[in-house]
């Protein structure tokens, strides 16, 4: 197939590839979204999607590709491959792993040629060594703190690093959720990283546990409550909100106070507000409320290059029933576990959470992952 008017000059690299090694390449119905062409060969019958894109492959990208394989019109492919041109982030590369999906495949194009990935390849040592503190606040209550600082944390540990939860808030939700701590799987044959959870009194401050890379504190919403030395160490602060209209202005006034209080003790930090319990469907009522709040915060991100309220087309966490049943262990006795499980090979808040961990990094200079490609 030539067909030069259709295809991107990658997409027809691609394209050219397949048919070499015997594959019949064809173009979808016009207007079709999902994929950009089909392969056939015997009974196989792949749709094939191409990212040409100067940055790698993010979280959202992956999720959306392995998400079009549940719809009907999915059906008859038999597999899917999915080729960057730029490699893929190393949450992506561990959201695809755990997603563990029977269709699909990742593949790069490296000096023209397309290559699969084998995930035993990707698996290099974390880089070196450097403390990294989050802490997770608002001056409110019920906005899902807790929820995020446990989820942040699994998927710190999902992306290959063991990690200290420590509960600096007094109704100590998180111990009673996570016991002493949850182990979460790795990629490939690796042994899981872990969640450790700490109760302030538990943490010696001085000398940090030696196997732990991060650190994230579900901080107390009494800000004086919370420790100053251990706010000065942090690196990202998230102070999370709902894009609920009633909350609103209140909710900004809160925020504002907030981020006040963490600059009298600490200048470095990088604050982000994030969204949290959002309606990915609502995309009209969310415009319109996410706006409210840029404009609210516009003169204070002017005056504050590491403070920015996080888009949330761009990472948020979005409302799940998996969140909101979080912690119904508690009540059946099951062993503490976060809402990590997959459903079908996919979770919408291991997603999430992965990607914002991309957002955190892409949008500060302190290196924590390292891109693998
Ligand atoms: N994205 C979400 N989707 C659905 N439910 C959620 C989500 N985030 C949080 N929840 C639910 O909202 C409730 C409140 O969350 P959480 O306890 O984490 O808030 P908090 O800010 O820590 O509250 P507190 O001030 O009491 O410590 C929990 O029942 C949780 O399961
Ligand atoms: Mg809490």
């Amino acid at each position: 197939m030539a067909d030069d008017e259709h295809l991107s000059d990658a997409e027809q690299s691609v394209a050219t590839q397949l048919e070499k090694a015997g594959w019949q390449v064809t173009l979808p119905p016009p207007n079709t979204t999902g994929y950009d062409f089909e392969a056939l060969k015997g009974r196989e019958t792949i749709a094939v999607q191409v990212k040409n894109h100067r940055v790698p492959v993010k979280v959202p990208q992956i999720e959306r590709f392995l998400n079009f394989f549940d719809l009907p019109v999915a059906r008859r492919f038999t597999k899917g491959l999915l080729v960057s041109a730029n490699g893929y982030t190393h949450n992506a590369l561990t959201y695809f792993a755990n997603a563990d999906s029977p269709k699909v495949r990742l593949a790069v194009i490296k000096e023209g040629t397309v290559h699969w990935i084998r995930f035993e390849e990707h698996e290099t040592e974390p880089p070196p060594k450097e403390l990294i503190y989050v802490g997770v606040f608002t001056c409110k209550g019920g906005v899902g703190k807790t929820t995020i600082s446990a989820h942040l944390a699994g998927a710190i540990a999902l992306s290959g690093y063991n990690v200290a939860l420590i509960d600096l808030d007094p109704q100590k939700n998180l111990t009673t959720l996570l016991d002493g701590g949850v182990i979460l799987p790795s990629v490939g044959n690796r042994p899981g990283h872990t969640v450790k959870v700490f109760e302030l009194e538990e943490w010696d401050r001085n000398t940090p546990p030696e196997n732990i890379d991060m650190i994230v504190c579900d901080c107390s919403p009494v800000f004086e409550e919370n420790p100053v030395d251990l706010i000065e160490k942090f690196s990202y602060c998230l102070i999370p909100t709902t894009l609920n209209p009633l909350g609103l202005n209140k909710n900004g006034y809160v925020i504002k106070n907030t981020l006040k209080a963490i600059r009298s003790v600490n200048r470095q930090a990088y604050i982000f507000v994030l969204i949290n319990n959002y309606f990915r469907d609502e995309a009209q009522k969310a415009q319109v409320l996410k706006n409210q709040y840029k404009k609210y915060f516009s003169k204070l991100s002017e005056q504050e290059e590491r403070f920015q309220f996080i888009d949330p087309d761009d990472a948020s966490i979005r409302n799940s029933r998996q969140l909101f049943y979080w912690g119904y262990h508690i009540y059946n006795g099951d062993k503490p576990e976060l809402a990590f499980t997959p459903i079908g090979g996919k979770c919408a808040p291991k997603a999430d959470f992965l990607n914002l961990l991309d957002y955190l990094e892409e949008h500060s200079d302190i290196a924590q992952y390292k891109s693998r490609m």
